[in-house]
C-alpha cells in the first residue's frame, strides 16, 4: 500500500462498523511509522489476531502490535481517560509497551463519567426508539464538545478550568438525569477525584497530532490514519439519526488529526464481503432467522465492545457505492471472504426499488431506507476453503467472479482481500 507516492492513508469502515479495520490496519501497519486514530471513542472496538494472541483495542490505534509504530490519538478523538489507562495496563501485561511510543493530542476533548450516565439514560428513556449506543458516553461527550462546554486534554494542567468545567457540565447533567427521570446524579466531587489521579499520565503523553504527522511526512514516514466505525454511522452521510456522533468519513480524517487533506494519498474502504450492523436503525439487506443465525455464527458476528450479537445480512451495494461516493475511496480492503465458503449460492444486492420505483440514490430519511426493497444478483457459492489462498490466482473461480462483481458494483478496485483474522491470511491485489 505504502510507496513513494503513497505516503498517507486513511482506512475507513464502508458500512455500519466492525468491517475488519483493526486486522486491515494491523495488516498495513507493518509498513507505517505512525498510526493515528482520528474520530469516535471507545465505542469502538478493534480486533487484532497475532501469534500472542487477540487483542481488541477500543482506543489505541490498531498498529500499537508493532513495536516501533508511533500511535496517535488525534483531536478529533474523544477520551475517556481511564479506558485509556486501562488500555495502555492490559497491553503492558500482554508484553506490549506502549505508553513511551503513545501520544494523544492536547486537543482532544474528554469523556466524563456523567457523559455515559447521559448516554444510559437517554437510551433507557427512548425505549423501543432508542439508538442502541455502546454507552460509551460518545453522543453527549461530542456534544459538549460542539456545545463548547466540553474538558480538553490541555486543561488537565490548570486544576481551577477543569473544577469550573466539571462542575457546571455535573450541575447541567443532574437537570437531564432529572428530565429523564433517573435517580442517578452526577457527582462532580467523583469526577475530579478520579480526573486528578489520572491527570500526570495523560498529561504526559499530551501531543499537537498534526505537528507530529507534518513531521513525520516530511521526514519520509509513513502514516495510516485509522477510521473509527463505519460511513454508514457518520453523523451527516450514514441513517440518521441511527448513526454516531462523529464524521466517521474520510473527510474527517484530516480535521480530527489537524492536518490538510492535501496531504492524504490513498483513502482505502474496509468492507466486509458481506454487510452486519450492531444497534438500531435501518439495514435494507437484513437477513432474518435461520440465515441470520448460519450467517451471524459462520461469521462470529458478536460485538466486540459490547458482546451484542451483530445483525447480518448480504452485501449491498448501494450501501457501498454512496461510501465511495463520500469518502472518495481509491481501493477497497474486502474482508471476511472466508466466511461465505460454505454458501450455496450468495445475494448481493445491486439497487434498491422505494414504492416500486428503482432508486440509484442512498436515501436521506431513516424512513425511507426501512421502506426499500433491494434488488439482488444470485452469484454461485464457491463452496471452497479460501482461508489457506495466499494470492488472487488460488482463489475459487466463482469466488474471483464475486469479487470482481463487487469491484464493478462499488465502481472501486480491490486491493486486498481478507479470508481469515490471522495476519498471514491476507491477498494483495494489482
Ligand atoms: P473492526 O471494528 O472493523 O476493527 O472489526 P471488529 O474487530 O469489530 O470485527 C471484525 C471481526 O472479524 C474480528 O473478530 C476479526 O478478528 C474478524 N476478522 C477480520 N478479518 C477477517 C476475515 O477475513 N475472516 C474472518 N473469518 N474473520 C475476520
Ligand atoms: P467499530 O470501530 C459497530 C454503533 C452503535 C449504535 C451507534 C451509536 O468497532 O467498527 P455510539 O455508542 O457511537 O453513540 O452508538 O453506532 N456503533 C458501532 N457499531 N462498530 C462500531 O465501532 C461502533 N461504534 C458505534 O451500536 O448503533
Ligand atoms: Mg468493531
Amino acid at each position: 500500500m505504502f510507496d513513494d507516492k503513497t505516503r498517507c492513508v486513511v482506512l475507513v469502515g464502508v458500512q455500519w462498523g466492525d468491517e475488519g479495520k483493526g486486522k486491515i490496519t494491523d495488516v498495513l501497519a507493518e509498513q507505517a511509522t505512525l498510526v493515528a486514530r482520528y474520530q469516535g471513542g471507545a465505542n469502538a472496538g478493534h480486533t487484532v489476531l497475532v501469534d500472542e494472541g487477540e487483542f481488541i483495542l477500543h482506543l489505541i490505534p490498531s498498529g500499537a502490535l508493532y513495536p516501533d509504530v508511533r500511535c496517535i490519538l488525534g483531536n478529533g478523538v474523544v477520551i475517556d481517560p481511564k479506558t485509556l489507562i486501562d488500555e495502555i495496563e492490559m497491553l503492558k501485561s500482554r508484553g506490549v509497551d506502549i505508553e513511551d511510543r503513545l501520544g494523544v493530542s492536547r486537543r482532544a476533548h474528554l469523556v466524563l463519567p456523567y457523559h455515559k450516565q447521559l448516554d444510559g439514560a437517554k437510551e433507557a428513556a427512548k425505549g423501543a426508539g432508542k439508538i442502541g449506543t455502546t454507552k460509551r458516553g460518545i453522543g453527549p461527550a461530542y456534544r459538549d464538545k460542539i456545545s463548547r462546554n466540553g474538558l480538553r486534554v490541555c486543561d488537565l494542567a490548570d486544576q481551577d478550568y477543569c473544577w469550573r468545567v466539571v462542575r457546571e457540565g455535573a450541575a447541567a447533567a443532574n437537570a437531564i438525569l432529572d428530565y429523564y427521570g433517573v435517580e442517578e446524579r452526577a457527582d462532580s466531587e467523583a469526577v475530579m477525584s478520579s480526573l486528578t489521579a489520572l491527570t500526570p499520565r495523560i498529561l504526559a503523553l499530551g501531543t499537537d497530532s498534526g505537528a507530529e504527522i507534518r513531521d513525520e511526512l516530511a521526514r519520509g514516514g509513513n502514516v495510516l490514519l485509522e477510521g473509527a466505525q463505519g460511513s454508514l454511522l457518520d453523523v451527516d452521510h450514514g441513517t440518521y439519526p441511527f448513526v454516531t456522533s462523529s464524521t466517521t468519513t474520510a473527510g474527517g480524517a484530516a480535521a480530527g488529526v489537524g492536518i490538510g487533506p492535501t496531504l492524504i494519498d490513498e483513502v482505502l474502504g474496509v468492507v466486509k464481503a458481506y454487510t452486519t450492523r450492531v444497534g438500531a436503525g435501518p439495514f435494507p439487506t437484513e437477513l432474518e432467522g435461520d440465515e441470520a443465525d448460519r450467517l451471524r455464527n459462520l461469521g462470529a458476528e458478536f460485538g466486540a465492545t459490547t458482546g451484542r450479537p451483530r445483525r447480518p445480512g448480504w452485501f449491498d451495494g448501494v450501501v457501498v457505492r454512496h461510501a465511495a461516493g463520500v469518502n472518495g475511496l481509491t481501493g477497497l480492503a474486502v474482508t471476511k471472504l472466508d466466511v461465505l465458503d460454505s454458501f450455496d449460492e450468495v445475494l448481493l444486492g445491486v439497487g434498491y426499488q422505494l414504492d416500486g420505483v428503482a432508486t440509484a440514490n442512498f436515501p436521506e430519511r431513516a424512513a425511507d431506507i426501512e421502506r426499500v426493497r433491494p434488488v439482488y444478483e444470485k452469484e454461485a457459492g464457491w463452496k471452497a476453503d479460501t482461508g489457506s489462498c495466499r494470492s488472487w490466482d488460488e482463489l475459487p473461480e466463482a469466488a474471483r467472479h464475486y469479487l470482481r462483481r463487487i469491484e464493478t458494483v462499488a465502481e472501486v478496485p480491490i486491493r486486498l482481500v481478507s479470508v481469515g483474522s490471522a495476519r498471514s491470511q491476507i491477498i494483495r491485489v494489482g
